[in-house]
């Protein structure tokens, strides 16, 4: 009987993880999409991951980003960055998903 307990509890970390993967691509995709047309930041950035070759912000394949950093940035912008949050140009929930991919896809 241990060993049906113990493949059973592999079997649900085998489904949790392959679940969080797939969500993962969903998110990378859906990033994608804010970041060239929702939000247009390809307009002021280059990401290579992206096609993006905007020159008015920085390259954001060459600075130092965390999920956070960008979802800070984002939300409050600076300078001519525009603060998508507290304008609410984008929702909680659409700063998270570009924030992700820009962080996830910077430098690749
Ligand atoms: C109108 C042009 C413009 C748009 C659109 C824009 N940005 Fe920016 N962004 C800037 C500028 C300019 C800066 C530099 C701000 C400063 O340091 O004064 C910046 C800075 C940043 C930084 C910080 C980079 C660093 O040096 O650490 C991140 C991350 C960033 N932008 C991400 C985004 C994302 C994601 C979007 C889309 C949701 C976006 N930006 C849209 C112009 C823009």
């Amino acid at each position: 009987m241990k060993i049906v307990k113990f493949l059973l509890i592999l079997v649900c970390i085998y489904t949790a993880s392959l679940q969080s993967l797939i969500a993962d691509d969903a998110k990378m995709k859906k990033g994608l999409e804010i970041f060239n047309e929702t939000a247009g930041c390809a307009g002021c950035h280059a990401l290579k991951a992206a096609g993006a070759e905007g020159n008015v912000g920085p390259n954001l394949d060459t600075v130092d980003l965390t999920i956070e950093s960008v979802v800070e940035m984002v939300t409050y912008g600076l300078g001519v960055m525009p603060a998508y949050g507290e304008e609410e140009i984008l929702t909680k929930e659409e700063i998270e998903i570009v924030s992700y991919f820009v962080a996830n896809s910077a430098g690749k």
